[in-house]
């Protein structure tokens, strides 16, 4: 927004960012084959799910013969909790982290010394494709610890050589302290938490216009086109999607290019995407929808085969770069509420809630049973004092959203318009959804 897209300095490209497709696709086969065998050798799981379905990594000469291979899921990862799926001996590991997860065990990964710098490039590459440079300070509100946000951010930003401002997540009123004193050019954090930090903002009377603040690189949730122009309109701002997941590496798995804002590339030289059908497993073709699944093409530590992301969205042809992109995630198919019948994603919602002007981006979605019926309750912020305390202005904009959701989305809901400030806040991921069936 605030800057000419000639920013970017493709001199300084990596050269497999801007090689031919053909010289990708044959880097791709030469390294899959690499990981195969790095997997099978150092990996039971992998030797013994190759066996059950009858291939070994010799049987895998091209990109297409992948789909013979057996996929790797979140549950093989905890079956093999804490360390049983890493591939190098642990004297070999200079980290390790886990996600959370909602329930029981978390995941844990493991990195070698070559998976930090890859790591470290591709989190370099991922901020340079944002416009950054050495010449900026980036502030990193991604939280620090076994989450890979704020380490991952703060490795590839250091790579770069800009500044980083380690902050971490929380300490909202500090956050603003020093981006006002420090006056960073690009922050990294979670959308739901730059909503957050916006909003105390606006409490200590900062415009955040007059801010040399010019880049959010923002990823962890997902989040819609429609959030990324609310956010660049309040902060004068770009706003870039990141992805990243830990199982793969962490953030910069993919980065969206600041040219064509157009969703993230992935960086395809090191992690290999696929799209499948959730339900039957096939290998859907490049624009169609489904669930993003990835193999690890130079991963040491923890390679993954066929990673079942949950994540649903599409390939789509590279733009700012010859990788591929995706769209837009959907949501996670973890997250899909099926109301009544009807496949209903957060992120639905939120597109339509952004459209009318009394309410804020603040909400969350209460799904509870009556009887045998599945009620949706939407509560969602006013996005003014004055809008709120009108019991009038609130009818009319849960009305309005009400039928919203009905005429796009196809299912009924209750709106409540509620008090600025009365829906929890997130610091990292937000939780959008509150399941009480
Ligand atoms: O969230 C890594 C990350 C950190 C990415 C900082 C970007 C920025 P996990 O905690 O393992 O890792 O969660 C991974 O988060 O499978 C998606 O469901 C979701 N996710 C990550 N980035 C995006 C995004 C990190 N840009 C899970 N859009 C993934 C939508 C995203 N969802």
């Amino acid at each position: 927004m605030n800057q000419p897209a000639t920013r970017i300095d493709t001199a300084t490209l990596d050269p497999l960012e801007t090689a031919s497709v053909d010289e990708l696709r044959a880097t791709q086969v030469k390294r899959l084959k690499w990981s195969l065998k790095h997997a099978y050798d150092n990996v039971p799981f992998y030797r013994q799910s190759f066996a059950k379905a009858g291939v070994h990594p010799d049987d895998i000469q091209t990109l297409a013969d992948l789909a013979k291979l057996p996929f790797t899921t979140k549950a093989d990862l905890r079956d093999n909790y804490p360390f049983g799926m890493l591939a190098t001996p642990m004297s070999e590991i200079v980290r390790i982290h886990a996600s959370s997860g909602t329930t029981g065990q978390p995941t844990v990964v493991g990195y070698t010394q070559s998976d930090i710098d890859v790591w470290s490039d591709v989190m370099a590459r991922s901020i340079r494709a944002a416009g950054g440079s050495r010449n900026d300070k980036v502030h990193v509100a991604y939280g620090y610890g076994l989450f890979t946000g704020g380490l991952g951010a703060h490795y590839g930003a250091e790579r770069l050589g800009c500044a980083v401002i380690p902050m971490s997540g929380g300490q909202t009123e500090k956050q603003v302290q020093l981006i006002r004193d420090f006056e960073p050019d690009i922050i990294m954090v979670t959308p739901s938490y730059m909503l957050n930090i916006a909003d105390e903002m606006e409490r200590q009377g900062i415009d955040p216009h007059t801010l040399p603040l010019r880049t959010g690189i923002f990823g962890a949730e997902p989040w819609t086109d429609s959030m990324r122009t609310a956010l660049e309109k309040r902060l004068g701002i770009d706003a870039l999607d990141i992805y990243g997941l830990s199982e793969v590496m962490g953030p910069g798995v993919g980065m969206e290019c600041l040219e064509t804002k157009d969703g993230p590339t992935i960086w395809e030289d090191h992690f290999y995407p696929e799209i499948i059908d959730p339900v039957s497993g096939d290998v859907l073709p490049d624009g169609e929808y489904g669930e993003l699944v990835f193999t690890t093409l130079t991963k040491e530590g923890l390679p993954v085969i066929r990673y079942r992301t949950r994540d649903l969205t599409r390939l789509l042809p590279g733009t700012a770069r010859p990788m591929r992109r995706i769209d837009k995630i959907t949501g996670r198919s973890d997250d899909m509420l099926i109301i009544r019948g009807v496949n209903v994603f957060p992120t639905q919602i939120e597109e339509q809630l952004l459209k009318i002007a009394s309410l804020s981006p603040h909400y969350e979605i209460e799904v509870s049973r009556q009887g045998n019926m599945d009620m949706v309750l939407v509560r969602v912020e006013a996005n003014h004092h004055d809008i709120a305390r009108d019991p009038v202005a609130c009818e009319e904009a849960a009305l309005q959203l009400q039928h919203a959701i009905k005429t796009h989305i196809g299912i009924s809901t209750q709106v409540e318009v509620c008090p600025v400030e009365s829906v929890m806040r997130s610091m990292g991921k937000a939780r959008r959804v509150k399941d009480l069936r």
